[in-house]
């Protein structure tokens, strides 16, 4: 493994936001990741005596699982906070600073999770070790991401000149806020924002598409956009994120993904879902080959493993 996996590019101290990676570094890590896929048993023993601390302040299921076994397939140990603002001081009134001032001299690395956008620039801030965003409120997931991209490798064999749509709330959605910020490092990106105005992708995602030449186009009807597209990237409305229970149902159910839509969208292309769904997309769908949700969500256990293996592994 050693051999195999060259020096990083860049080994980076924090992971924060997709726009800290530039285009080598990207790159290099879907190369590791796709090793890491291919040769797992290579990785056992990466990054043997080495803690990661998993603090989350919002629920997971994914991202937190698949970090955690992550770090145990390459031969680490975890300490958990599954329910931090329960579990941990913050019960008490504690900042997220001071906690992870504290927590860095029990853990070689911290993956956080927090509810607040902004609160994993400030954690990484006041941490002496590798800290790496899971979610900040509506402000990023940068692995979930990379593993986005990777899937959309995977799956289609490349992730240039590609026609991707984003679907549902693209406002409070981080994982379209950074799957679009990894994508514009590629050729000839395509992205049809298909959302009503409410829901719409905010003004500093764009300014970063258009600064790097992605043509983007608005449309509010699911039904109009898809007709041409590579792959269709459906989200969940983030009820958590809304003013009020009135608010959040005005635009609940807006964009649903039945056997009807998927008639219209190509044979080629694919139906990604950063998980969890709710009601955006049927059951129905879930046996088309297309649909890549489940596999995109396997994707994040060697995606992880490389990201980890990137920042705390031997160069
Ligand atoms: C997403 C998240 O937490 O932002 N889930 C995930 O990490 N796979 C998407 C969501 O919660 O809707």
């Amino acid at each position: 493994m050693r051999d195999a996996i060259a020096a990083p590019v860049r080994r980076p101290v924090h992971l924060v936001s997709s726009r800290d990676l530039d285009r080598t570094t990207i790159d290099d890590l879907l190369r590791r990741a796709r090793r890491m896929a291919a040769h797992p048993e290579e990785a056992g023993r990466r990054l043997e005596g080495k803690i990661l601390a998993s603090l989350f302040y919002e629920p997971s299921t994914r991202t937190r699982f698949s970090f955690e076994s992550a770090m145990l397939r390459l031969g680490g140990h975890v300490l958990a906070a599954a329910d931090a603002p329960r579990e941990s001081s913050v019960a008490k009134g504690e900042t997220i600073e001071d906690t992870v001032r504290v927590i860095d001299a029990y853990a070689d690395i911290i993956v956080l999770r927090h509810p607040e956008q902004g609160a994993a620039q400030r954690a990484a801030g006041a941490s002496s070790v590798p800290l790496i965003n899971a979610g900040d409120g509506a402000g990023e997931h940068p692995t979930q991401a990379l593993l986005d991209l990777f899937t959309i490798q995977q799956e289609l064999g490349r992730a240039d000149h590609l026609r991707i749509g984003f679907a549902g709330d693209l406002r409070h959605g981080r994982t379209v806020r950074s799957l679009a910020s990894l994508l514009a490092h590629f050729d000839g990106t395509e992205l049809v924002l298909i959302a009503p105005p409410e829901l719409q992708l905010q003004e500093d995602v764009r300014d970063v598409l258009r600064q790097a030449g992605v043509a983007l186009r608005d449309e509010p009807d699911l039904g109009r956009a898809i007709d041409d597209l590579d792959v269709l990237y459906q989200t969940r409305v983030q009820r958590e994120r809304f003013p009020s229970a009135e608010a959040y149902e005005r635009v609940r159910g807006i964009a649903v993904v039945d056997p009807a839509i998927m008639r219209r969208l190509p044979a080629r292309a694919i139906l990604m879902h950063p998980l969890p769904r709710v009601d955006e997309i049927v059951t129905a769908v879930d046996a088309d080959p297309r649909a890549a949700y489940f596999r995109q969500a396997r994707n994040g256990l060697p995606v992880r493993m490389a990201i980890l293996d990137w920042m705390l592994g031997p160069a």
